[in-house]
């Protein structure tokens, strides 16, 4: 089943197998959204069905859950589990200080409470995510959906002034109608290109009335777990300043998808 896996869904593999080593006995994990979360959660449940480690998982969205309940693993509340050991996830963009772009999937709000209150955010990718800057990649930005028209408005007009590339914004859709997240509420996706100080841009984003949450995670991943699709991974310590190597196999056991 592995041989059929193309190179850059191996790679979300091997980085989501290597990432499970992070989880110890009796820890409460948050769950991140996305196809590369999504080989974290199957690992997990594999992981717990071998060797029957008394897991808490957290899941930051109504998909991840779902999943996180086929595969056997125990799920949990934010408000039940209160605090969390370790939250793992995926990414739409990784710099070098390890600040992301998330929220492609939708889930950036949940994602972002999930993982500021977890000890330790270890962040799982391929390298396609990773960039000199932030911005390429489209902000995701979680506003309510009342006056919903005004707050782009008001956003836009905010960029002005802002050391970014691009001012324009689309507000997401689900075939023809307006995407709506998890808690009911609207995404816009900003163009922006280039983002020269993430800090500013999230903190200035979020004064904006209408603004839930936006996609960009400052100072909250601690590693990040970069896979290849040859089986290498490169682990970056953004506390410790350490950048590490290590190589994973895909056995032929390692048939955890034949439901997908
Ligand atoms: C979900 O809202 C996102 O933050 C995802 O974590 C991000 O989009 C990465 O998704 P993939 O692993 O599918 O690329």
């Amino acid at each position: 089943m592995s041989g059929e896996l193309s190179p850059i869904d191996r790679a979300k593999f091997i980085a989501a197998k290597r990432s499970i080593q992070y989880v110890e006995d009796g820890m409460r994990v948050g769950l991140g959204t996305g196809s590369t979360a999504a080989w974290m959660v199957r690992c997990l449940g594999e992981l717990v069905r071998k060797e029957g480690l008394q897991i808490t998982g957290v899941p930051t969205s109504t998909r991840t859950a779902e999943l996180a309940k086929q595969v056997g693993l125990r799920v949990a509340s934010l408000d039940e589990a209160k605090w969390l050991d370790i939250t793992i996830d995926g990414t739409d963009e990784y710099d070098a200080n390890l600040n992301l772009i998330k929220g492609g999937g939708g889930a950036l709000l949940q994602e972002k409470i999930v993982a500021t209150a977890s000890d330790q955010m270890i962040v799982i990718a391929d390298v396609s995510k990773q960039v000199e800057q932030l911005g390429a990649f489209p902000l995701p930005v979680e506003i309510i959906p009342f006056g919903w028209q005004t707050t782009k408005t008001l956003i836009e007009e905010t960029l002005i002034n802002l050391d970014v590339m691009g001012r324009s914004s689309a507000l997401r859709l689900d075939r023809d109608q307006p995407y709506r997240t998890d808690e009911g509420n609207y995404i816009l996706d900003l163009h922006l290109r280039r983002i020269g100080n993430p800090r500013q841009v999230s903190l200035v984003l979020n004064q904006i009335p209408g603004v839930v949450e936006n996609g960009l995670f400052i100072d909250i991943c601690d590693i990040v777990v970069i896979g290849h699709c040859d089986g290498m991974v490169e682990l970056r310590d953004i506390n410790n300043g350490t950048v590490t190597q290590d190589r994973i196999e895909i056995a032929e056991s390692d048939n955890l998808f034949s439901d997908m």
